[in-house]
């Protein structure tokens, strides 16, 4: 048996955030509301949800002393900002530059919906944001009003050419499919795609919608996706050695340059592979998007902790990572908090 030496110990303590299985976390996910102007089929009801109060969400400041925190101490050098709908919170750009004003400087991006991003677009560009990611399901107004149960199509698709002009780039779509609603349309997205030049990835629906409507049998799987590509378009892997810690697989397109991904989290997990961490809009720590429990850091926060207590209490709150999300046990069950509470 190997005794671990005290100040061996001392050492991966007083580092980054490592799991206990040789990961560690440097992509920082941080959502800054749950609130949404869509109710996106796979994530939310047409009612909405309990939105967290606003003495329970972080402050703008209180956001930016995490960050500091994660950027300073922990080594996190790639921060996302999401939500819900982070175009939605007033203090975004604000939090932006605040963030891109670090040293060392980490890497800056925005996942949203797209809906006020081409109001946005260059006051978020002059903060220092790096890129975005715009979510569009579909690029039929009909099918995009039925999956997102709002009539804002256009909305979106002015918000990512906004972005493209004001140099977010590259700029990815990520895109759901839907049975029965948007299930065929992944030749059509990527044409839409190309011909913009965003970069399309396509996620697997995953069992993180508030009303626990998901349902293995129904989902459309990676393979599926890849098949009704492959009926229109000559993919071929683009090289391995880039992907590292990515979740996509990505391909390229009739030879390339450009390329489209899957994210397979149900059917090819990369659970083994990932450096992710999440932070709550009300202060909690996810060590993973489908964890069962949470690590306070906002009473502490608030309680007057230093930034040193702040780091150590978030590196402790690591070692509870599981290695995979167990989706595929039979002995899964959804995380109480939804997808739009937790940030992508
Ligand atoms: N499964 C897969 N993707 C989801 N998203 C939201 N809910 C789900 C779900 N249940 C997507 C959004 C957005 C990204 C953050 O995650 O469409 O693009
Ligand atoms: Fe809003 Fe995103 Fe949920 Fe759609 S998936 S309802 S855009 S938070």
């Amino acid at each position: 048996m190997t005794v671990i030496q005290d100040t061996q110990l001392q050492d991966t303590q007083g580092t980054g955030l490592a799991d206990n299985y040789g990961r560690v976390a440097t992509d920082l996910r941080v959502s800054l509301t749950d609130r949404c102007n869509l109710r996106c089929t796979y994530c939310m009801p047409e009612e909405g949800l309990d939105w967290l109060a606003k003495p329970e969400l972080l402050t703008d400041d209180e956001v930016v002393r995490l960050v500091t925190v994660a950027v300073t101490q922990l080594g996190v050098h790639e921060i996302r900002f999401t939500g819900g709908e982070p175009l939605l919170r007033r203090g975004l750009v604000d939090i932006v530059a605040r963030t891109t004003a670090l040293a060392p400087r980490p890497e800056v991006s925005l996942t949203t919906n797209g809906i006020g991003l081409a109001r946005q677009a260059q006051a978020l560009k002059d903060a220092g944001l790096d890129r975005v990611n715009v979510s569009l399901d579909t690029v039929d107004p009909d099918t995009f009003k039925r999956l997102t149960r709002r009539d804002r199509m256009k909305d979106v698709l002015a918000g990512l050419t906004a972005a493209q002009e004001a140099g977010l780039t590259p700029v990815k779509v990520n895109a759901v499919l839907m049975r029965g609603l948007n299930e065929a349309e992944a030749p059509q997205l990527l044409e839409f795609c190309l011909e913009h030049g965003y970069e399309l990835r396509f996620i697997e629906q995953m069992p993180l919608d508030a009303q626990h409507g998901w349902d293995r049998a129904t989902m459309v799987t990676a393979d599926e996706i890849l098949a009704q590509l492959t009926d229109r378009f000559h993919l071929t892997p683009d090289d391995a050695s880039k992907r590292g810690s990515a979740p996509a697989e990505s391909f390229l397109v009739d030879g390339g340059p450009q390329t489209v991904g899957i994210i397979a989290s149900v059917t090819r997990p990369f659970c083994g592979d990932c450096d992710r961490v999440r932070l709550t809009a009300d202060g909690q720590v996810r060590d993973c998007l489908f964890a069962r429990t949470e690590s306070d850091l906002r009473t502490a926060l608030r309680a007057g902790a230093d930034d040193a207590e702040l780091a150590d209490r978030w590196r402790r709150a690591m070692r509870g990572k599981l290695p995979g999300h167990g989706i595929n046990d039979p002995s899964f069950l959804q995380p109480s908090r939804p997808m739009s509470a937790i940030g992508g």
